[in-house]
């Protein structure tokens, strides 16, 4: 299917600060990632050292095609201590955002993209309540430092994320989710109490969710607060959940808990961020492994790029928000299934904007091969890879392919 995008139509790629700057030696992953034993496959480390390669990177973007970047801000960074704000790494981020701005790119900001500084996670971090008004301090000054820069915020990366992994870890345990024991040595070892040592994906979030949701709601009123213009709203790692024959109540309640609760409680926001990679199969007693003929991705998950479709549909009717598509992509090798992935997500999108749904923009998750969390840097998500050893940037032709889209705002048939 071939199609016109809407004229205004927001084309872009993303990343995260701790996944591509380098260097984040203030977070709570950092310690969490050198430990001996480690959760994490490896180390940062250096990452794509993008802290220092930012204007490069951004201007390989605007030759591409792209018209939006979408990155973090590192709260670690700016805040390392709690009584200390940063305004060298305040200046910086003026800095990535000024080279957006004159690179004709439009600049769109999550405050928190996983990651928090290892002071806050020592001291309960998200699952005290404390964090709802730690979090909304520090929004409000990165937005009235940054605000006049930045063309949309988001607050909160995927706020539903833990949830998703708490219920999934409770279904296979069969008993109440237990925080990580590696996780707990690791709180032990930096003196902390292991059962108030809460990151963000390693949290349980019958307790942080509540604290993720008022969180977000007193940044909104926070970065308002500054008299920002920019249009702020939440991303969600929104769930594609299929019941298969005897999973439909089990999908019904995980549907609540993982969209329906978080999507209801954006309801007025300026946007709501959608981000969706698969689907997810439901039996009577949990998520299902891939079907044996399926194809399956880097990360282990369904290629499967209709979730797109099914995500935006289901979030614009429950929040009754404008959507931008957030992140959307794939982990592979083989770039033509990245091509083949991103153009199926796309016509999806095309079909829910001929349905009137208000789609306001499409961004690609990543614009480079970076740090994937515990799996370290072996999935290859980037649009342009990444020489670590050189920090050389080689655009992949996926990068050509959507950048092109991007220029023409429309998918062309064969294109
Ligand atoms: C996410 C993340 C990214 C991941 C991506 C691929 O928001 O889950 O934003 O950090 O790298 O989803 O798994």
């Amino acid at each position: 299917m071939a199609g016109q995008f809407p004229s205004g139509f927001i084309w872009g790629t993303a990343t995260a600060a701790h996944q591509v700057e380098g260097g984040n030696v203030g977070c709570d992953f950092w310690p969490l990632e050198m430990a001996d034993n480690s959760i994490f496959a490896e180390p940062s480390g250096d990452a794509c050292d993008h802290y220092h390669l930012y204007e490069r990177d951004i201007a390989l973007l605007k030759q591409l095609g792209f018209g939006a970047y979408r990155f973090s801000i590192e709260w670690a960074r700016i805040q390392p201590e709690e009584k200390f704000f940063s305004q060298g790494a305040l200046d910086h981020y003026r800095r990535v955002l000024g080279s957006c701005l004159e690179h004709g790119i439009v600049p769109i900001v999550t405050f928190h993209h996983f990651t928090s500084p290892l002071w806050f996670t020592r001291d309960g971090g998200w699952a005290e309540a404390s964090s709802v008004d730690r979090f909304a301090r520090y929004c409000e000054r990165s937005a009235r430092a940054l605000g006049d820069l930045i063309a949309y915020i988001c607050t909160i990366n995927e706020a539903n994320l833990p949830m998703m992994i708490t219920r999934y870890s409770e279904l296979a345990r069969g008993k109440p989710f237990a925080m990580s024991r590696r996780v707990g040595e690791v709180a032990k070892s930096l003196g902390a109490d292991p059962a108030r040592f809460a990151p963000f994906l390693f949290s349980d979030a019958n307790k942080t969710s509540p604290n993720f949701i008022a969180a977000h709601r007193k940044a909104v009123d926070a970065i308002k607060g500054t008299g920002a213009k920019a249009p702020v709203g939440i991303t969600l790692a929104t769930q594609d959940l299929h019941a298969e024959s005897g999973g439909e109540a089990l999908t019904a309640k995980l549907d609540r808990d993982i969209n329906g609760q978080f999507l209801e409680a954006m309801r007025g926001d300026d946007f709501v961020g959608v981000q969706t990679y698969s689907r997810t199969r439901i039996g009577a007693h949990g998520p299902l492994p891939v079907p044996p003929d399926a194809e399956v991705t880097q990360m282990g998950y369904e290629f499967y790029p209709e979730g797109l479709e099914a995500t935006i549909r289901n979030a614009a009717k429950v929040s009754g928000c404008p959507i931008i598509v957030t992140e959307n992509g794939i982990g592979t090798e083989d770039d033509t299934r990245r091509i083949a992935y991103t153009e199926r997500a796309l016509q999806g999108v095309l079909r829910c904007l001929a349905d009137g749904i208000d789609v306001r923009g499409y961004i690609h998750w990543s614009m480079l091969d970076n740090y994937e969390w515990t799996q370290g840097y072996r999935p290859k998500f980037g649009l342009i890879a990444v020489d670590r050893a050189t920090q050389t940037r080689t655009p992949k032709p996926s990068a050509h392919w959507l950048g092109t889209v991007a220029k023409r705002n429309a998918l062309t048939a064969g294109a």
